[in-house]
């Protein structure tokens, strides 16, 4: 600003000067700092209109008065456009951070088709629940694992069928003698968490066993199962019956009735078949889909553990008893949902695996 207004000749003119190059300035700032800039130019301590009014003084006092208030007025029309200019700027630079920091919450642009577990894990967790419910652990084993486990510490003579490579599938991996193999059932998991373990023991082991099958409707060479163990001072058969009934309530319905059948395992003496009342018919249609009429459906093997398992993972058979079973997850799965081949479960159609949303 050039004007000199402590003349008070040209007075009149210069405020005019100074007038207009302030206002024009002023909506044409920018930015606050720079409105702040042209108001201590045009109206702070060192600025044209403080110079003139400090030399009101010198002036004739007739004139004074006429050129005060002529100062006055300008000095306080440019304040209110710079007040009125400060806060246009406060909004736009308020309006600037919000819409610089905003986060639209509606905008959902990372969702995801949702994935889902798979009905074979669904049915394992399903189970494993029911026997957390009922005071079991879970325990786990390798799928890689020593001949011993599998089946010597399971008292399976070195005779025994299931020991031919036409049934287990043996690994070329390790020592020979350790005769490793993909596990043909999850029955090992027991010998080691008894020999890991004191008694008592209440545990479920879920996992993946290997056979060397032919693919048919019933068969895969890799399925799942699910252990059971349970061993104290005084466990009964009829703990292991009461315990498979309350499963199979819980999983099948609550009307669902329980027999047994003898049947032959080498680790536990005596051993049963169970077999879960039909569901679908409750034993009473000979045309059921699910029964085929029979009424029963064949679950899962168990039995009391035999006393040589105790004595091959350094339990004494004397002191204590236990039961055990072993249930084939897939089998379950096909019975409860109606599901007529074991190939399903590995096709991966997701037309078939989104019908279980779980
Ligand atoms: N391991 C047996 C199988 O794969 C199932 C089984 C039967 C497990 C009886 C057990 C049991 O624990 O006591 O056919």
């Amino acid at each position: 600003m050039t004007s000199n207004l402590t003349n008070p000749m040209n007075l009149n003119d210069s405020l005019d000067v100074l007038r207009r190059e302030t206002v024009a300035a002023i909506s044409e700032a920018s930015d606050s700092e720079t409105l702040a800039a042209i108001e201590a130019g045009a109206v702070g301590r060192e600025s044209p209109i403080a110079a003139a009014r400090r030399s009101l003084g010198k002036m004739a006092p007739e004139e004074r008065r006429d050129a005060g208030r002529l100062i006055n007025d300008v000095a306080k029309e440019l304040e209110a456009l710079v007040e009125e200019r400060r806060e246009e700027l406060r909004a736009d630079e308020r309006a600037a951070k919000i819409t610089a920091e905003a986060i639209d919450v509606t905008v959902d642009y990372t969702r995801l088709p949702q994935g889902r577990l798979h009905i074979i894990q669904q049915v394992m967790d399903e189970v494993c629940d029911i026997f957390v419910g009922l005071g079991y652990h879970i325990a786990e084993g390798p799928e890689a694992e020593l001949a011993w486990y599998n089946f010597d510490a399971l008292n399976t003579p070195p005779d025994h069928p299931g020991r031919l490579e036409s049934d287990t599938m043996y690994l070329d991996y390790g020592k020979p003698e350790d005769e490793m193999l993909l596990r043909a059932h999850t029955s090992p998991i027991q010998a080691r968490y008894m020999e890991t373990h004191e008694p008592p023991v209440y545990i479920v082991a879920p996992g993946r066993a290997y056979r060397n099958d032919t693919i048919d409707a019933s068969h895969l060479p890799v399925f799942h199962q699910i252990e059971g163990l349970a061993v104290d001072e005084s466990i009964e058969f009829s703990d292991l019956k009461g315990t498979l009934a309350e499963f199979a309530r819980q999983f099948f319905g609550s009307t669902t009735q329980v027999r047994m059948r003898p049947h032959f395992f080498p680790f536990t003496e005596p051993s049963a078949e169970l077999d879960v009342s039909c569901f679908n018919c409750d034993g009473g249609e000979s045309s059921c889909r699910v029964c085929k009429g029979v009424g029963w459906l064949e679950m899962l093997g168990c039995g009391m553990v035999d006393p040589n398992v105790f004595t091959a993972v350094g339990y004494d058979p004397e002191e204590v008893t236990g039961f055990a079973f072993g249930m084939g997850v897939e089998r379950l799965a096909m019975v409860r949902h109606g599901i007529d081949s074991i190939r399903h479960f590995v096709d991966n159609d997701v037309r078939f695996l989104n019908q279980f949303p779980g």
